[in-house]
C-alpha cells in the first residue's frame, strides 16, 4: 500500500483584528476574563464580504507554493468546514474553481471543529489505496458569520481563517504513520447550530411568504464540553502514538486544536509534554474550528519549528462531538 507525506503546509488570518478590549464594548465580558478563562487576546473577523472559499483559496495557494506544485496536478481536494460559503455546492468545489485545479474531485467534510483531521483521513486513505496521488486539504471557517453577537459565553472565543497542507504519495517510510477518528452523537446537544427561533432546520412551510429561511449561529455548554475535551484528547493521542509505535518523549511537535489554553495545557500536563513542545496560536486566533491546527501548523512550519523525521502530533475535539489526531513523521 502507498503512503502519503505531507509537501507543503500555507495559511490564511484575514487582516482585520477585533480585541477583547472590542468586545468589552459589544457584550459584558472583560479583556482579564477572556484572557485568564481562554488564553485569547485577539482574533481575525473576514470582513470586506470575504467568504470561506476566499480564506481556503488564499491558504492553499501558500500551501501549493510551498509544495511547488500546480493545482492542475491535485486529485483531489476536501475541506473541512461548519461554514461553507453555502450549504451546496460544496466549499471544496467553490475553491476548485477558484485554484483551476481542474481534475480533482472535491467534497466538503462536516465534523465540527474536527473537520481538518477528518479531511486529512479521506485524503490519507484516497492516497494509500491508490485512488489519488496529490491531494489539497483545507480546514476553512468564518465562524464569525454563524456567531451570536449577544452571546458573550460563546462570541468572545471565536474567530476567522484557513490553513491547508498539500499531500503526495511516496514510496518512501515516512509521512502520515496513524489517524484516529471517534465521533460520540450522544453529545451533540453540547455544541449544535440553531435557527433565530432556537430550531433546527426545518421544512418550509408551502404557504407564500410564510417561510422565510432564516439565519443560524452556534449554542455551546461550556462547562461540560471542557470536561469531555481533556478527557477525549487525552485518550485519542494515547491510541494515536500506540497505533504508530511512539512515545511521548519522542515528540518533536505537538499541534493542538486551539480551543482553549486551559484545554491544551491541561492535555500537555496529563501527557508529560513540556510546553515548548505545544505549538499554540490561540492567544492571536482564538477559536477558528477546522481551520485551528493548520493555521498553527503552517506557522510552525514558517518560524522552522519542524524538521525532517520529526514526530508530529495534531489532535483536535469539536461539535458532534468529533474527536481525532493523527501522527506524522515531518517530511518537508
Ligand atoms: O472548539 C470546540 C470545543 N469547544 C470547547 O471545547 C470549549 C470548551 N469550554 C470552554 O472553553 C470554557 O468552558 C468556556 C471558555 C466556554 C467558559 O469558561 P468557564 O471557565 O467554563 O466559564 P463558565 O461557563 O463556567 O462561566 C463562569 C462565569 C459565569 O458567571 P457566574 O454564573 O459564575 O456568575 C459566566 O456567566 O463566567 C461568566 N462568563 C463570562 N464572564 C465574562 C461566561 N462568559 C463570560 C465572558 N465574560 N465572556
Amino acid at each position: 500500500m502507498y503512503k502519503a507525506k505531507v509537501v507543503g503546509a500555507g495559511s490564511y488570518s484575514p487582516e482585520t483584528i477585533v480585541t477583547n478590549r472590542d468586545l468589552e464594548k459589544v457584550v459584558d465580558t472583560s479583556d482579564a476574563w477572556i484572557t485568564r478563562r481562554t488564553g485569547i487576546k485577539e482574533r481575525r473577523i473576514a470582513t470586506g464580504g470575504l467568504l470561506t472559499s476566499d480564506l481556503a483559496t488564499r491558504a492553499a495557494q501558500q500551501a501549493l507554493g510551498q509544495a511547488g506544485m500546480d493545482a492542475q496536478d491535485l486529485d483531489l481536494v476536501v475541506v473541512g468546514t461548519v461554514t461553507p460559503d453555502r450549504q451546496f455546492p460544496s466549499c471544496a468545489c467553490l475553491l476548485q474553481e477558484k485554484l483551476g485545479a481542474r481534475k480533482a474531485a472535491s467534497m466538503d467534510v462536516s465534523a465540527g471543529c474536527s473537520g481538518f483531521i477528518y479531511a486529512l483521513s479521506v485524503a490519507n486513505n484516497a492516497i494509500r489505496c491508490g485512488e489519488a496521488q496529490h491531494a489539497l486539504v483545507v480546514g476553512a471557517e468564518v465562524l464569525s458569520g454563524v456567531t451570536n453577537w449577544a452571546d458573550r459565553g460563546t462570541c468572545v472565543l471565536l474567530g476567522d481563517g484557513a490553513g491547508a497542507v498539500v499531500l503526495s504519495r511516496t514510496d518512501e517510510d515516512t509521512g502520515i504513520k496513524a489517524i484516529h477518528l471517534r465521533s460520540d452523537g450522544s453529545f451533540g446537544h453540547l455544541l449544535y447550530s440553531v435557527d433565530q427561533n432556537g430550531t433546527p432546520r426545518q421544512a418550509l412551510e408551502i404557504v407564500p411568504g410564510a417561510g422565510e429561511p432564516k439565519p443560524f449561529y452556534l449554542v455551546m455548554d461550556g462547562k461540560p464540553l471542557f470536561k469531555k475535551a481533556v478527557e477525549c484528547l487525552e485518550e485519542i493521542t494515547r491510541w494515536t502514538l500506540d497505533k504508530a509505535g511512539v512515545k511521548v518523549e519522542e515528540l518533536a511537535l505537538m499541534v493542538p486544536h486551539q480551543a482553549n489554553i486551559r484545554i491544551i495545557n491541561a492535555l500537555a500536563q496529563r501527557l508529560g509534554l513540556s510546553e515548548d513542545k505545544v505549538y499554540t496560536t490561540i492567544e492571536r486566533y482564538g477559536n477558528t474550528s477546522s481551520a485551528s491546527i493548520p493555521t498553527a501548523l503552517a506557522e510552525a512550519v514558517s518560524m522552522g519549528r519542524l524538521a525532517p523525521r520529526d514526530k508530529l502530533l495534531m489532535v483536535t475535539f469539536g461539535a458532534g462531538l468529533t474527536w481525532g489526531a493523527s501522527l506524522v513523521e515531518w517530511s518537508i
